[in-house]
């Protein structure tokens, strides 16, 4: 295809002002989806992505579009809305040369409108405004017109207003896009050299890389190689995306494309990676970061036997997200699980939804921390750690507890007649220390049964108790119940009893049922 006749753009946006709408109209007016059922976002695909209408995974298209007698290639490349995935969106800018920046009629411009906007503008790209949802009772679109001009130096009549949602003046907006975005500057007898902006897992052939092609072509059985991981690959297939896998031979500089290489997990094809080919080496492309977790949870399956599902679920759902993080871990009172790290708390949702909703998974997730970076002090500690500043991701592994007494951030301990309950310490904000100290605390007692002694619950800043709760003595005789002598019924009983301290966890002397700790963690 000639490059002069190909446009690459993504649609940028602040959440819910109409990305996915307007990306299912272009793909509607451009053939390469039916125009069946209006409302069907066909870029967005994860259930929980249609649940919570936002996008998680990014998705790409070929459109081709006729226009004034010219047949042009204009890839749509689909960015996520959410902050958590900003890094994700300056990847897939960066195979661009132009974006439209949609702006909602009635909101106007929103923290993520001017956050995609500077990364727009910063990759130098045409940026397109599109002023969306005219047809709403109180769209103000001449307001949102003069804030796109004062806060972006945008003149007015550069934005586009259009309702996606009725297919108002779509048209416009690819004429515009052939019109104002320039085509990639490709360079095809350069050697082969292409952006990865996305990947995804497939049960089948493994890892599908999204690719812009800067330099050069790529063809079936081609070695390349990943310039960050320094891995080689084979090309096994190749294609196109309409917004589904059309496989060609080859792809040439100008182009946006998949490849499927022989990569088992979507780590092997990160995001923001530069391929060329084993023989030709390049410079990589500029703007590489690995993903970086943010927030880090346990997880926990809510019963160990079904901990080998869950594994497969936990393994299957990060092949497909190399973003999170993940790390063997185990609790006395919980068992094995994972710690696992996410680009945000909304990453984290989604990600435990997807666990429940496409894997059937129960799993207990205790409450999100962010890193901590301490510096050691001791020259014994500096010694143990063989490093002076240590990163942690979980709170019991503070080195010293007496060390971060004065924080902002205080780490609350929770303590049974004195003895610590490890998986239940907590760094909360000072503000809030009280509150979740006496919560917690509630909670703890409302779940664990009397026993033959009092129990005294309490919440801790290191020496400092918080907050307490009592549990009151009670005689407990499971056999007072059995009058008479009959003893297959006693027998019972007492085998009962024993079967339920197996789902108790020792704490000092006291039994504490595991459920205690599943329902202090628990979610709201
Ligand atoms: P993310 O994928 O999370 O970034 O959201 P989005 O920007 O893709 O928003 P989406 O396309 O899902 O639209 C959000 C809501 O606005 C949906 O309920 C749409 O039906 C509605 N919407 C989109 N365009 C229009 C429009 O032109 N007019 C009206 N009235 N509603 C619209």
């Amino acid at each position: 295809f000639p490059v002069d006749k190909i446009r690459n753009f993504s649609i940028i946006a602040h959440i819910d002002h109409g990305k996915s709408t307007l990306a299912d109209r272009l793909l509607e007016m451009t053939g390469a989806i039916a125009k069946t059922d209006r409302n069907k976002q066909v870029l967005d695909k994860l259930q929980v992505e249609r649940e919570r209408g936002i996008t998680v995974k990014a998705q790409t298209a070929s459109l081709f579009y006729k226009h004034e007698g010219q047949t042009y290639l204009l890839n749509l490349i689909d960015t996520p809305g959410h902050v958590d995935f900003s890094y994700e969106v300056s990847r897939s800018i960066s195979a661009c040369q132009g974006v439209l920046l949609i702006v909602d009629a009635n909101e106007g411009i929103q923290a993520q409108t001017v956050a995609n906007f500077y990364l727009a503008f910063e990759a130098q790209l045409s940026i397109i405004p599109v002023i969306n949802k005219i047809d709403l009772k109180n769209a103000d679109p001449d307001r949102v017109e003069k804030q796109i001009e004062t806060m972006f130096d945008i003149p007015s009549e550069e934005c586009i207003r259009i309702s996606a949602k009725l297919g108002i003046n779509v048209d416009r907006v690819l004429q515009e896009v052939v019109k104002r975005i320039p085509p990639p500057t490709a360079k095809l007898e350069e050697p082969f050299k292409a952006l990865v902006f996305d990947s995804t897992f497939d049960h089948y052939r493994g890892v599908v890389a999204n690719i812009a092609l800067f330099s050069g072509q790529v063809c079936k059985g081609d070695k390349i190689v990943s310039a960050h991981l320094g891995k080689t690959y084979e090309v096994n297939e190749l294609g196109v995306l309409r917004p589904d896998e059309h496989p060609t031979e080859r792809l040439y500089a100008g182009q946006v494309g998949y490849v499927i290489a022989g990569m088992k997990e979507v780590k092997d094809a990160q995001i923001g990676d530069t391929f060329y080919h084993q023989k030709q080496p390049v410079e990589p492309l500029p703007g590489f970061k690995p993903a970086k977790s943010m927030v880090f949870a346990g997880i926990y399956p809510t019963d160990q036997s079904e901990y080998p599902s869950l594994r497969s679920a936990v393994e299957k759902l990060t092949l497909n997200d190399s973003s999170v993080m993940v790390q063997r871990d185990s609790s006395m009172a919980l068992g094995a699980g994972w710690r696992l790290g996410f680009l945000g708390l909304l990453h984290m949702e989604v990600f435990n939804q997807r666990l429940e909703q496409e894997y059937n998974a129960s799993v207990i997730v205790t409450a999100p921390t962010v890193p901590y970076k301490a510096v050691l002090s001791s020259p014994k500690l500096i010694k143990e750690y063989g490093q002076e500043v240590i990163t942690i991701v979980n709170p019991t592994q503070f080195p010293e507890k007496s060390c971060v007494v004065e924080y902002q951030e205080p780490m609350i301990d929770f303590l049974l007649n004195g003895k610590p309950v490890e998986e239940l310490t907590t760094i909360v904000h000072k503000d809030q220390a009280y509150n979740t100290g006496k919560a917690m605390c509630v909670k703890l007692k409302e779940s664990i049964p009397r026993q033959m002694f009092e129990i005294a619950v309490q919440a801790a800043i290191g020496s400092k108790v918080i907050a307490r709760e009592t549990i009151k003595a009670y005689r407990k005789n499971v056999l007072a119940k059995c009058y008479g002598g009959d003893i297959t019924r006693k027998m019972k009983l007492l085998k009962k009893q024993a079967e339920g301290k197996k789902k108790m966890r020792r704490i000092g002397n006291i039994d504490v049922p595991k459920d205690a700790f599943i329902n202090v963690l628990k979610r709201k």
